[in-house]
């Protein structure tokens, strides 16, 4: 099976690393398909360029984010949910693009700044309908988790609304893309509560009972929910106060 993986990304100082450090883990994985879906009204060149150079089988999608809907610099990161219509349009190609009769693989929906052992990816390859799996670094914990109880899951380990149908942050699960073809109703939706992204998409097409629990029985962390630091450019306008030139914007970063 193929993994097809949907990854949303944005514009920002940090975004090349990001995606740089992202391709040299998907360059380990054989038979994995990056959907790449850019936050902007067009494809930028700095990522067509990365694109085309990153050795990966990639499909380059855009889509923007509505400003009502954006995260704004003085808000709390978790205030508005992110990444939603870009996987939707993920989702949209893989729909058009394969056949339920004839599909053979798993979505995965990786962001950009998270940090991925290869060893996830042959954890999810099997996926017979929706798998999941714990998280590290992720809701303030060391990790969550699902409980896993005769190997199945029963309830989930985390601090935040752990009452939630699916307790899971968007890295800690797969979906085989059949299930995805049945079921054309399910998509993100930007109007959820927050924190309610993931369970309101899987509610959509699963039920507890039927999650497949992997890392061994959940009991290891094969990704984590890093996130990067802003960069600090402080000093390209302490530069121009003194009247120097500050860098080259023509040497991309
Ligand atoms: C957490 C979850 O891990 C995300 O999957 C979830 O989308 C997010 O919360 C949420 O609440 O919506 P967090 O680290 O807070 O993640 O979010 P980011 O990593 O900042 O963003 C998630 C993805 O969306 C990234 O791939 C990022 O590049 C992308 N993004 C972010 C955009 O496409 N546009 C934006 O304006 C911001
Ligand atoms: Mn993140």
């Amino acid at each position: 099976p193929t993994i097809y993986v949907i990854t949303p990304t944005y514009a920002r100082t940090v975004q090349k690393a990001e995606l740089t450090r992202l391709s040299y883990t998907f360059l380990h994985v054989p038979k994995l398909h990056w959907i790449l879906v850019e936050d902007s009204p067009t494809k930028t060149a700095l990522v067509s360029q990365f694109l085309s150079r990153c050795g990966l089988t990639y499909t380059h999608l855009n889509v923007a984010t509505p400003p009502v809907f954006k995260t704004k610099s003085a808000d709390p990161h978790w205030l508005k949910p992110r990444g939603v219509l870009q996987r939707n349009l993920g989702l949209e190609w893989l729909r058009e693009h394969l056949h339920a009769d004839t599909a053979n693989g798993v979505v995965y929906f990786a962001d950009d700044d998270n940090t991925y052992d290869i060893q996830l990816f042959e954890e999810m390859r099997y996926t017979k309908r929706v798998s999941v799996w714990p998280v590290g670094l992720s809701g303030y914990l060391r990790y969550e988790s699902p409980v896993v109880t005769n190997g199945h899951v029963t309830s989930w380990f985390t601090y935040f609304r752990p009452d939630r149908a699916f307790a899971t942050d968007m890295a800690g699960f797969s979906i085989n893309v059949r299930l995805l073809l049945d079921r054309p109703e399910a998509v993100f939706k930007n109007t959820v509560r927050r924190g309610h992204l993931e369970t309101n998409l899987l509610s959509a097409i699963t039920t507890m009972g039927e999650l497949e629990p992997k890392a061994h029985n959940c009991t290891k962390v094969l990704v984590w929910h890093t996130r990067t630091e802003k960069a600090d450019l402080r000093n390209e306008d302490k530069f121009k106060k003194r009247g120097f030139p500050g860098s080259n914007p023509d040497i991309e970063v």
